[in-house]
């Protein structure tokens, strides 16, 4: 049950254990939730384009997904709460936008949902707000957290939902007995012990993020405002296909998406100020040739 952490993230957080779910990444999560929840024919409703994953796991349940598509500043799109899913999914920020959404949208989306609303906050340790208070309002609110992000320890695999008792308590039920390593609860544990270390993390990511956006503007690029690690950048007149390529040529690897939503966008992780800088370099040779 991952007591020790339960606790220490219920302190952390300003919720009792009882709100409380560890996860083997909010990935387990994810899918907790989706198995849980989604049968052959129910209907999951979310904004898109945003986390490849959510497609997958309500395909293996046989569930019905339902797209609905951002518009071009990525806001909440009209149309989430009408289709009616048993769960809904946010992502916030967005990924792979980098957008995020207001905490008043999202409280109005969770008053006006049938089911479920997911938020699922994996960077949102890199942007101004969070929806976690929601929690507290809405039974049918839960905000998905992660180490893998703001705290460095992707491998470790420990993600945390939170949510109202009685929703935590009927996703135990289907939770593995074992589904977190000691070490990992040690681990992440710690991680908050030390949670001064993870506020630095992102302030530095933070401010290397204004410098990327900088020059990627200034090498004609359009930024949307990220609140996320990452940002999506679109060259008009540029294959982005063809600045991947040529980025990788030169030892630098961006995220160039096939669907066709994306096709002409580049996600590209911030990194550190170093690496900005050899990205706006290779960014000037690859224009060049
Ligand atoms: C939006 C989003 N949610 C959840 C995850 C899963 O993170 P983890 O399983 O490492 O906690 C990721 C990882 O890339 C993500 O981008």
């Amino acid at each position: 049950m991952a007591n020790r952490l339960r606790d220490r993230a219920a302190a952390v957080y300003g919720v009792a254990r009882d709100n409380i779910l560890v996860g083997n990444g909010s990935d387990e999560l994810l899918g907790l939730i989706v198995r849980a929840c989604v049968g052959a024919g129910d209907r999951v409703v979310f904004p898109y384009p945003t986390y490849s994953l959510y497609d997958t796991l309500i395909t293996v349940q046989e569930g019905e997904t339902v797209h609905v598509p951002y518009p071009a500043d990525f806001s909440l799109p009209p149309g989430l709460a009408e289709a009616r899913g048993r769960v809904t999914l946010v992502c916030h920020p967005n990924s792979p936008s980098g957008t995020p959404l207001t905490i008043g949208d999202i409280a109005a989306l969770a008053q006006r949902v049938a089911g479920l609303l997911v938020v699922d906050e994996a960077y949102v340790d890199f942007a101004d707000a969070s929806a976690l208070a929601l929690v507290h309002q809405y039974e049918n609110v839960i905000v998905l957290r992660t180490f893998s992000k703001s705290f460095s320890l992707a491998g470790m695999r420990i993600g945390l939902a939170f949510g109202a008792p009685a929703i935590i308590a009927e996703l135990l039920k289907v939770k593995d007995s074992y589904n977190v390593t000691r070490l990992s609860i040690v681990a992440a544990t710690a991680a908050l012990d030390d949670y001064a270390w993870m506020q630095a993390n992102v302030a530095r990511i933070r401010s290397t993020r204004t410098r990327l956006i900088d020059a990627l503007r200034n090498l004609g690029f359009a930024v949307l405002p990220s609140q996320a690690n990452f940002v999506l950048a679109r060259r008009p007149g540029q294959s982005a296909e063809d600045v991947y390529r040529g980025l990788k040529e030169r030892g630098i690897l961006v995220r160039y998406f096939a669907t066709p939503e994306l096709r002409d966008a580049l996600r590209i992780s911030v990194g550190t100020d170093a690496e900005v800088d050899a990205l706006q370099e290779a960014m000037k040779e690859t224009r060049e040739t």
